[in-house]
């Protein structure tokens, strides 16, 4: 995140200050280039045991998963809670999965094919929905909240059959498709917790399941310069590992943005810009290896093993 540091908020929460800007995305200078511009605030130092590709996966991914469920900032997840994932394999879905694990949480992850299912539970998920065949798509054209509450009862009841329990938190960044149904499957006092609508902007739901049931929603951003910090800390620890399905030299960056448009990833997809070539960059090797491999290691990484 590139944030003004001489503004009083952003000594509070960096995501606050009104001249916070998410790097590559608000500002002209960014990610998909041989060099670039940052600043010193947004640096940290890399894992050692990833690769120059896995570690790029994580700045944007893990720490706004991070923010969303773990800090005060977001839903503040504790052991036993449940927490309904949307996309559990995407980018931030499978950073998602693998932190309610790591706090003791219970995460039920939604996946749209059999593939992603086969993922998901790799990484450790053992409540695994796969959308189509749970009937759980509201028409694309004009989804409506009175179909979300269809849906939100079906999801709703295999959620009950599955853990027993309704979600304390949902994990939504699917927007119009699926907010609606996240508001009405979210428990009592539940929380819904956004940042992002991929499918559409405009949100229609039926207001009454969100007040009259206590329930919040919380929008979510990025994550400040202590977040990142004490994700990355994750990261190194091994609590946490990126899920790479693939990586792309820069010169075939469209490909990329392609397969990622279509849906057709797991995790994140990797562009080389100045590696020569994929699995580059381990200096902690042994370290590298029980990440990947070792009796803690929620996910098998889809990288090779070095
Ligand atoms: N505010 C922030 O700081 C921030 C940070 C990162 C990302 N984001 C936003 O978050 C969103 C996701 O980013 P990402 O990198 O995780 O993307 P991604 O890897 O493309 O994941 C998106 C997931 O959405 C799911 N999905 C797509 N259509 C769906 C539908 N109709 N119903 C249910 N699920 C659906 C897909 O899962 P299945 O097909 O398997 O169900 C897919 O795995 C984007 O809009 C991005 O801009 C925001």
């Amino acid at each position: 995140m590139h944030v003004d540091d001489q503004e009083a908020a952003t000594q509070a929460d960096g995501m606050l200050g009104t001249e916070q800007r998410a790097w590559g995305f608000e500002t002209n200078f960014g990610g998909l280039a041989d060099y670039t511009v940052v600043r010193a605030s947004q640096l940290l130092p890399k894992p050692e045991h990833l690769t120059w590709e896995e570690s790029a996966c994580t700045p944007l991914c893990a720490g706004t998963a991070y923010r969303m469920l773990i800090s005060d900032r977001g839903a503040r997840i504790k052991v036993g809670d449940v927490v309904l994932i949307w996309g559990a394999t995407g980018g931030l879905g499978s950073f998602a999965v693998q932190l309610v694990l790591a706090a003791g949480g219970i995460p039920v992850g939604v996946v749209g094919s059999p593939e992603k299912a086969q993922v998901l539970r790799d990484l450790g998920c053992r409540t695994v929905i796969d959308r189509s065949e749970a009937g759980l798509d509201l028409d694309p054209e004009h989804p409506s909240p009175e179909q979300a509450i269809e849906v939100g009862k079906r999801l709703g009841t295999v959620i009950r059959r599955e853990v027993g329990e309704d979600p304390h938190v949902v994990f939504d960044y699917v927007g119009r498709a699926t907010f609606a149904t996240s508001v009405f499957v979210a428990r009592r006092g539940g929380v819904v917790v956004t940042c992002g609508s991929s499918s559409g902007y405009h949100h229609q739901y039926d207001n009454r399941y969100l007040w009259m049931n206590l329930k919040r929603v919380i929008g979510s951003h990025g994550a400040n310069l202590q977040e990142m910090a004490e994700c990355t800390r994750l990261l190194r620890l091994g609590k946490l590992m990126p899920v790479l399905s693939t990586e792309y030299p820069l010169d075939q960056v469209g490909e990329a943005t392609r397969l990622v448009q279509q849906n057709r990833h797991a995790g994140k997809v990797g562009v080389l810009c100045l590696a020569p070539k994929a699995g580059l960059g381990i200096t902690a090797p042994q370290a590298a290896r029980a990440a990947r491999r070792g009796p803690d290691a929620h996910f098998r990484s889809l990288a090779p093993a070095t």
